[in-house]
């Protein structure tokens, strides 16, 4: 096995095509793989590369350079990447890191540049574009790749369809679950209390999933293809017969849309606020984009895409115009969209009459494990979202389960920091709920863009397990404490809340 693959029939073609010296040599070569403490290792290895470093206090949001992309490195001392991640682990740390580490090794193929001559970022561009960085990153990238995608295989094994009706009857019933759960998400953000804010935070999971949308496309399809390939990738890259709005540009339709609601355009400016889910969105497209082997998969994603565009975008361009104004550029949502049975005729059809059952099944394979990427981003933003638009509700709890645990005498599992002036934590979740209590000192406390919570002596908060959240100390030092609630404990404690 080589990271996961079974080559043994390729290593026989090699027998029966060249001698056996050069099929030993092959066999040697291919067959090294790194024991999983090996790759423990060098995974740790690329995150160490310093434009990957944990972020200051003064890298909230970074707009002058595109490579500082913080990992949290230090956190690697005990993440294990051993196993792949079962569906039910999917939000776990390990994949908030293994996608911001996936989404810097697929973006040293694009690039990027400093703003100007004088930039202090060109020591940055020279580490991340650096052979070094470039080696290590493919080295680890089917690994981590396996650890945060391997669950989609085993749910895509029981759900492949290999015959084209199916394939028609779950592009169709895709459409309105889509627009089911965006109509969710767009609920969520109209029924918040600080609704800019939760726009805002939705807007930057745009960027995080779909920024790199012309990327991954033209990506797909470099290629010499003639007959019906033709046909299907002149629908994906500039339909002008069918839609206006090619995919190819909606990129470029995205930037407009933040920068006309006042957010930062500059590439991953908010880095430390996607979301692992987010960021599995446009690494799932780079995973298949940019191996032809997967080639049907793409397609596949990309129709999933297309169907969740074209039933979402009216709800959300509406919600944006009335939080923001009718004065914001939303582009990016309107001019025809395809419909599902478009999509069926003018790319799945055709593509199943000339390739047949392999085609359909890559196919659907593609489209059910974006769909089931969609389906998860949406549920982690809308729960994200309404626990840091409730800051007191919260606090509130804290408050009772800390009080539980001391009345009660409760012996907790607790991890206290003392940290000093401007120390800070990179964005990050826990894989356990914790309580947040501070002892001395003072913090601001992130759960979102924008201003942060300012914690004082006795403040406490809860952060349920898998939320994102970041802080920086602001006092000379700072002494807090996190109890670590058990879900057992927490179904206890919720009897207690209003
Ligand atoms: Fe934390």
């Amino acid at each position: 096995m080589f990271f996961g693959l079974d080559l043994s029939f390729y290593l026989i073609e090699l027998e029966r095509k060249n001698n056996p010296m050069d099929t030993m040599k092959t066999q040697t070569l291919l067959l090294h793989q790194e024991t999983p403490d090996e790759m423990q290792e060098l995974i740790r290895l690329y995150a160490m590369n310093s434009p990957f470093r944990s972020a200051t206090a003064e890298e909230l949001i970074v707009t002058d350079n595109p490579y500082r992309r913080p990992i949290r490195p230090p956190d690697l001392d005990f993440i294990d990447y051993r196993q792949p991640l079962t569906a039910d682990k999917i939000l776990k740390l390990s994949a908030l890191m293994g996608h911001r580490m996936l989404r810097n090794i697929y973006e040293t193929e694009l690039s990027f540049l400093p703003g100007d001559k004088n930039s202090p970022a060109w020591q940055d561009f020279e580490l991340f574009y650096s052979p070094e960085n470039i080696k290590l990153g493919e080295l680890v990238r089917p690994h981590l790749e396996k650890h945060v995608f391997n669950f989609l295989n085993e749910e895509s094994a029981t759900r492949e369809s290999f015959s084209v009706a199916p394939l028609k009857e779950q592009v169709v019933t895709a459409g309105a679950e889509a627009k089911a759960r965006i109509n969710q998400t767009v609920d969520t953000i109209l029924h918040a209390d600080d609704r800019p804010r939760i726009m805002k935070t939705f807007l930057i999971q745009q960027l995080s999933a779909y920024r790199a949308e012309r990327e991954t496309l033209t990506r797909s399809l470099i290629g010499e293809y003639d007959g019906v390939w033709a046909h299907v990738s002149r629908f994906f890259s500039s339909p002008s017969t069918i839609q206006d709005t090619p995919a190819a540009d909606r990129s470029s339709l995205l930037k407009r849309l933040v920068k006309s609601c006042g957010l930062h355009i500059e590439p991953h400016a908010y880095w430390q606020f996607y979301l692992s889910t987010s960021l599995a969105l446009a690494n799932y497209m780079y995973h298949v984009s940019r191996d032809p082997g997967k080639i049907f998969r793409a397609i596949g994603a990309r129709a999933y895409r297309e169907i969740y565009h074209a039933c979402c975008r009216d709800q959300i361009a509406e919600a944006i115009r009335s939080i923001y104004g009718d004065h914001v550029d939303t582009a990016y949502y309107s001019g025809p969209a395809p419909t599902p049975e478009q999509i069926i005729e003018t790319v799945i059809v055709p593509l199943a009459e000339t390739y047949g059952e392999h085609a359909i099944g890559e196919i659907s394979r593609g489209f059910y494990e974006n769909m089931r990427l969609h389906e998860i981003a949406d549920s982690d933003f809308i729960t994200q979202v309404t626990w840091a638009d409730k800051p007191t509700v919260y606090e509130e709890r804290a408050r009772i389960m800390f009080k539980a645990i001391q009345d009660q005498n409760l012996q907790v599992p607790l991890d206290t920091f003392v940290e000093l002036s401007s120390e800070t934590s990179t964005t990050h979740t826990h894989d356990e709920h914790r309580l947040l209590v501070i002892e001395t000192g003072e913090m601001h406390f992130w759960t979102l863009s924008g201003p942060p919570m300012h914690l004082r002596p006795g403040d406490m908060t809860y952060i349920p397990y898998e939320r994102l959240h970041g802080s920086t100390v602001i006092s000379n030092e700072c002494i807090y404490h996190q109890p670590v609630i058990s879900p057992e404990l927490l179904h206890e404690f919720e009897k207690l809340f209003p």
